[in-house]
């Protein structure tokens, strides 16, 4: 065929897409200049799979696009008014769990976790705003600055750390509700 062997084709909300084996759905859809929302997925780092935000349905189940890798003839479903429901869920979540007082912080007008809101048409949330209390600002660290209260936990920074400079200056700490970045003591 004209195609090469190594071509794989599938849809995105109808439309025909082709990838290369091994690529995620996520970066097939890139290529092709097809937006799926994403908070945790970054270029140049590794999947972490954690914010759902890229979640669509691959032959009508459930997947993160960012993980998924694309398959021959799968049928994804992203824009749909089910799937942007799910995502508004998720993002509503994400500013009730935390202190994001948009109108007060300097990366107003420049953050990704703001964008999203206004891209999924979120005015207010649904959900009952937590005013987590001890969520601290830990400025402890000569070159390093962390905000707990706008932290979504997406990793991009232990990734990078990890992965781009290879200095592992981030790491997780505490289970669950309890989760936080902090400073790999051991990082120099
Ligand atoms: Fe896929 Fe966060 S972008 S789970």
């Amino acid at each position: 065929g004209i195609m090469s062997e190594n071509t794989i084709t599938f849809t995105i909300d109808d439309v025909d897409v082709q990838a290369k084996p091994g690529q995620t759905i996520l970066e097939a859809a890139d290529a092709v200049g097809i937006y799926i929302p994403r908070l945790c997925a970054l270029e140049g780092l590794s999947p972490f799979g954690s914010c759902r935000l890229c979640t669509v349905k691959v032959n009508g189940r459930f997947q993160s696009a960012c993980t998924q890798p694309v398959g021959q003839d799968i049928i994804v479903e992203s824009e749909t008014e089910e799937i942007n429901n799910i995502r508004r869920g998720i993002v509503e979540m994400l500013f009730v769990e935390g202190n994001h007082y948009c109108m007060f912080c300097e990366k107003s007008g420049n953050c990704e976790l703001q964008a999203m809101a206004y891209r999924l048409g979120i005015a207010a949330p649904r959900y009952p705003y937590l005013f987590p209390n001890d969520r601290n600002i830990d400025g402890s660290h000569p070159d390093i600055f962390i905000d707990h209260n706008r932290c979504i936990l997406c990793a991009r920074c232990v990734r990078a750390s990890r992965e781009l400079d290879g200095k592992n200056v981030f790491q997780f700490v505490g289970r669950g509700p309890e989760k936080r970045i902090a400073v790999n003591a051991e990082a120099n």
